[in-house]
């Protein structure tokens, strides 16, 4: 069975290594020049543990071969994947210019019997608006004799262990509207599907709106967490002795369940948002759904808010070292990233922020460009140096032993402002240190 996928971002490119890691011929087609040639000599655009490997051996083995040749894309595969993003409208709605562009493409060249994969999270209905489009142009082109199938098939890797969750899923979701499809797709997935049955077959609506509802109700549960940190504060109690408590519930259980600085990346803000709007375009109030977004905005100013508590409303002058950058660990991703609306609050009022993060620095520096309120330093340390207070925004490993003693001596103030909970407020204290976390008081100690 050979492979075809239109889009090498984030989702198209992992799936496309693991499955050339599995034995299948692979071609990944995608309208950069530039990215196709840059992963033909096997440099892979984006940071992503595990992926490299998978990446130049598939490639020198001649199973995995990128193209900007969409004809040649078509003519290669059995299977089709649609890979390509939908960013949001302005509306926040997904925008499915790229998808529906690709479903053109595909039946534009196609000439054989063929199976078109929606791999990319789009709203509920959108399989049906590439099936539409497929039939037009085969009709343009007179071809109506040709036979397709369209299937759903939603990834749920998650950024950091991308090519883990995509090896050894926890499920397989496909959605399809024939026995054709279902068994070419269980055919497809065999090689992942061996130590238990993980292939969930249904309709193809039901495929798309359980991609959303999972990564919804993910969304939930953080923004709750956030909610209730929220009410800790000003009753008093320690949201990470609550967290200990509900999750060993197993019908809560303690994933997901960490408060923070809120949800950012490029899967659940968008989601959520797009949920939203497909409910309010057919005249359902999303309401939990909109509460889940709004808990989540809010939340990203929740550092803002205490250093604003502690330092007053005019940071003019002062310096804060903020550590992570990233949406969370092992991924150099900002998009939507809570450091960002951290450091724009800093910046509207008069600070200077000195940052670090083990893989973002170069992403923040693309964003951002050079300003003199940001700092860009090469070690943790560095950004402390001369800093009022410390911010750390992601959880990354590297951040997580700090020598309160060292920080006194480096910090000009005692004043840590943890934005993940992952440092002691007993050892703080004992330190002399004031540690603002979150849902833990409003001081701790
Ligand atoms: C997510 C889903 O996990 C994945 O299944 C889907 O396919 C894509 O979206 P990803 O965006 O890579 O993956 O990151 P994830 O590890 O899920 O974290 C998302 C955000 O939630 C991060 O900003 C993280 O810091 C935050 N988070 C997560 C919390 O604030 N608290 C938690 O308990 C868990």
């Amino acid at each position: 069975m050979r492979i075809t996928i239109f889009g090498t971002g984030y989702v198209g490119l992992v799936q496309a290594a693991v499955f050339a890691e599995a034995g299948y011929q692979v071609l990944c087609v995608d309208v950069d020049a530039d990215k196709v040639a840059r992963l033909a000599r096997g440099e892979v655009p984006i940071y992503e543990p595990d992926l490299q490997h998978p990446v130049v051996e598939n490639g020198a083995a001649g199973r995995l071969r990128f193209t900007t040749d969409a004809a040649r894309g078509v003519a290669h595969g059995d299977i089709q994947f649609i890979a390509v993003g939908t960013p949001p409208d302005e509306d926040g709605s997904a925008d499915l210019t790229y998808v529906l562009a690709v479903a053109d493409t595909i039946a534009t060249h196609m000439d054989t019997e063929t199976l078109v994969v929606v791999k990319s999270t789009v709203p509920v209905g959108t399989s049906d608006k590439v099936r539409a489009k497929i039939v037009e142009r085969l009709a343009a082109r007179g071809r109506s004799d040709l036979q397709f199938d369209v299937a759903s098939n939603p990834e749920f890797l998650k950024e950091g262990s991308a090519v883990a969750d995509c090896t050894r899923p926890d499920r397989i979701i496909i959605g399809v509207a024939s026995r054709r499809a279902e068994e070419r797709l269980r055919e497809l997935y065999a090689p992942f599907n061996r130590n238990r049955e993980k292939i969930i077959a249904m309709d193809i609506r039901s495929a798309e709106l359980t991609k959303y509802a999972a990564n919804c109700m993910l969304a939930t549960k953080i923004s709750f967490m956030n909610e209730i940190a929220n009410l800790a504060d000003r009753l008093g109690a320690d949201i990470e002795h609550v967290r200990h408590g509900i999750g060993s519930d197993p019908r809560i259980g303690y994933n997901f369940i960490y408060p923070g600085v809120g949800y950012g990346g490029s899967c659940f803000p968008k989601d959520v948002q797009a949920l939203i709007r497909t409910a309010d375009q057919i005249g359902f109030d999303a309401a939990l759904l909109k509460s889940v977004e709004e808990r989540n905005n809010r939340q990203k100013s929740y550092i803002v808010d205490k250093i604003h508590a502690h330092f007053g409303p005019d940071l003019g002058g002062r310096t804060f070292a903020l550590w992570g950058l990233a949406f969370k660990p092992n991924t150099d991703d900002m998009r939507e990233a809570p450091s960002r609306v951290i450091m724009e609050a800093l910046w509207a009022a008069g600070a200077t922020v000195r940052a670090h993060d083990p893989k973002a620095m170069e992403e923040c520096q693309r964003i951002y460009g050079d300003r003199p309120d940001l700092v860009l330093c090469d070690t943790r340390d560095e950004a402390l140096q001369g800093a009022d207070a410390l911010i750390l925004v992601t959880e990354w490993k590297a951040y997580n032993i700090i020598d309160f003693d060292d920080m006194k001596a480096t910090l000009k103030q005692p004043v840590i402002f943890d934005g993940r909970n992952v440092y002691d407020p007993a050892a703080a204290k004992r330190h002399g240190i004031t540690l603002y976390a979150v849902g833990r008081g409003t001081r701790n100690g």
